[in-house]
C-alpha cells in the first residue's frame, strides 16, 4: 500500500498498472498484496539522502536514525523488513505474529473510508505463525530497528502464555518487542488491559525476558478506546514494572469521526486521519500518567500532525494508513517537516519538542 512507492514500476512492463490510482481502484487487500509483492521484488525506492542529524533519536536504549517507523499490520509475516528499511523507516515492526498460523477472519475483511482517508480492518491476526516468521527473519539484515509484535491466537485457552511463547521465540532476533494487547479483532484480547490480567500479563512476559541472553526491550501497545480511568489503570500497573515503552494507539471501535461516510458501519478497528485527534488526545493523557517512552500512532498524514504527535508526548512515531492514500513521499515530506521545525524552534534535535503541547492535548476531548 506505499503507493507512491511503486512510481519505479513504471519502467517495469509486468507492473507498469500498479500505480497509486490503480491501486485505490482495486480492493483493498488485493491492493495490499500486490504492495508487498511489490516490496518483495526490489521495486521499491530508496532512500538516497542520509537522514537529518535532528531526527537521531535514542528510544528505550535503540539508536534510530530517525524516529519514524513503519506500524505493526503492513507487514504481518516480516516479508520485507529490509526494504522497508532501505526505503527510510528508522524503525520497522512486523506482526502481529501469533504462535501457531491462522487464517484471520472471512474477506472481504479490509475496507477504505476513501473521503475520510480512513481504513477499516477486522483481518484478526491472519499470519503465518511463530516458526515460519522466526525463520524469515533469521539472517535477514535489516538497517533500521526491527520491531515483532506478538500475539495470542483466536483459539488460545491461554492467551498469556502466547504473549509468553512470543518472548522466548523472538527475543533474540527482535530490536524490541510489542506486546499488542488491543486489537478489536480478537475477541476478548482487550480484556487484558485491564488491571489485573495486565498485571499478570506483563508478570509473565517481563519473566521470560529476564531469561533470554539479552534484555530485548517491550513495549505495551494500548487501544485509544480506553476512558482516562482505564488510563490510570494502566500506568499504575506498568509503574511496577521493567516494561521498557508504550504504543499509543492501535485502531479505534468508535466510528464519530467517520459516521454516515461509506464502509463506516463495516465492524473492526478504524484507523487513518479519522483516528488521528483521538489517538494523539489519548496520547497525551498518557504522558502525564507516565514518563515511560511512548511510540505515537494513529492517523498521522502530514509533517504537521507527525509533529504534533511529538508535542503530545511521543519520542517516536509510527504510520500505516496515510501510506494508502499518500504516498511514500509522505516518509520524505515528515523527515523534512519534522527537521524544519527543530530548527525553527531555535533546537538541535526532535527530543527537544517532545511533550511541548502535552497539556494541550490531554485536555481536548
Ligand atoms: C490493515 C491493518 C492491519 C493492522 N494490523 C495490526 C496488527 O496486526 N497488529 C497491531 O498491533 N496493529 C495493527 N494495525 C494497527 C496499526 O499498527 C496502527 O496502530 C493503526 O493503524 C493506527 O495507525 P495509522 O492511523 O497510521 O494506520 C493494523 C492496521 C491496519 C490498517
Amino acid at each position: 500500500m506505499i503507493l507512491s512507492a511503486l512510481s519505479p514500476l513504471l519502467r517495469v512492463p509486468l507492473l507498469a498498472n500498479l500505480t497509486r490510482d490503480s491501486l485505490l481502484k482495486m480492493d483493498a487487500e488485493t491492493a495490499h498484496g500486490a504492495t508487498i509483492n511489490a516490496l518483495r521484488l526490489g521495486l521499491a525506492p530508496e532512500q538516497d539522502y542520509p537522514d537529518p542529524p535532528e531526527l537521531k533519536t535514542t528510544l528505550a536504549g535503540l539508536e534510530l536514525k530517525s524516529p519514524i517507523g513503519m506500524a505493526a499490520g503492513f507487514d504481518k509475516n516480516g516479508e520485507v523488513p529490509r526494504p522497508l528499511a532501505l526505503m527510510g523507516f528508522g524503525m520497522v515492526e512486523i506482526g502481529t505474529v501469533t504462535p501457531r498460523p491462522q487464517t484471520g477472519n472471512p474477506k472481504p475483511r479490509l475496507f477504505r473510508v476513501g473521503t475520510a482517508e480512513g481504513v477499516i480492518n477486522r483481518m484478526g491476526f491472519n499470519n503465518d505463525g511463530h516458526d515460519e516468521v522466526y525463520r524469515r527473519l533469521s539472517g535477514v539484515r535489516i538497517p533500521a530497528a526491527l520491531g515483532v509484535n506478538i500475539g495470542a491466537n483466536k483459539d488460545s485457552a491461554d492467551f498469556t502464555s502466547d504473549y509468553a511463547r512470543g518472548v522466548a521465540r523472538f527475543a533474540r532476533i527482535a530490536d524490541y518487542l510489542t506486546v499488542n494487547i488491543s486489537s478489536p479483532n480478537t475477541p476478548g484480547l482487550r480484556d487484558l488491559q485491564q488491571e489485573d490480567s495486565l498485571k499478570r500479563l506483563l508478570y509473565a512476559v517481563l519473566t521470560v525476558r529476564s531469561k533470554s541472553p539479552v534484555r530485548v526491550p517491550v513495549f505495551l501497545k494500548i487501544a485509544p478506546d480506553l476512558d482516562e480511568v482505564g488510563l490510570d489503570a494502566i500506568a499504575k500497573v506498568v509503574a511496577d514494572t521493567d516494561l521498557d515503552g508504550l504504543i499509543i494507539s492501535n485502531t479505534t471501535i468508535t466510528r464519530d469521526a467517520v459516521a454516515g461516510l461509506e464502509n463506516a458501519g463495516e465492524k473492526g478497528g478504524l484507523s487513518g486521519k479519522p483516528l488521528f485527534d483521538l489517538a494523539t488526545i489519548r496520547l497525551a493523557q498518557m504522558r502525564q500518567r507516565t514518563s515511560l517512552p511512548i511510540i505515537g500512532v494513529g492517523g498521522i498524514h502530514s509533517p504537521d500532525t507527525a509533529l504534533a504527535k511529538f508535542e503530545a508526548g511521543a519520542n517516536a512515531i509510527q504510520l500505516y494508513s496515510a501510506l494508502v492514500f499518500g504516498g511514500l513521499d509522505l516518509l520524505d515530506r515528515i523527515k523534512r517537516g519534522l527537521a524544519a521545525a527543530v530548527r525553527n524552534a531555535g533546537k538541535t534535535n526532535i527530543a527537544e519538542l517532545v511533550g511541548t503541547k502535552t497539556a494541550e492535548w490531554a485536555a481536548r476531548r
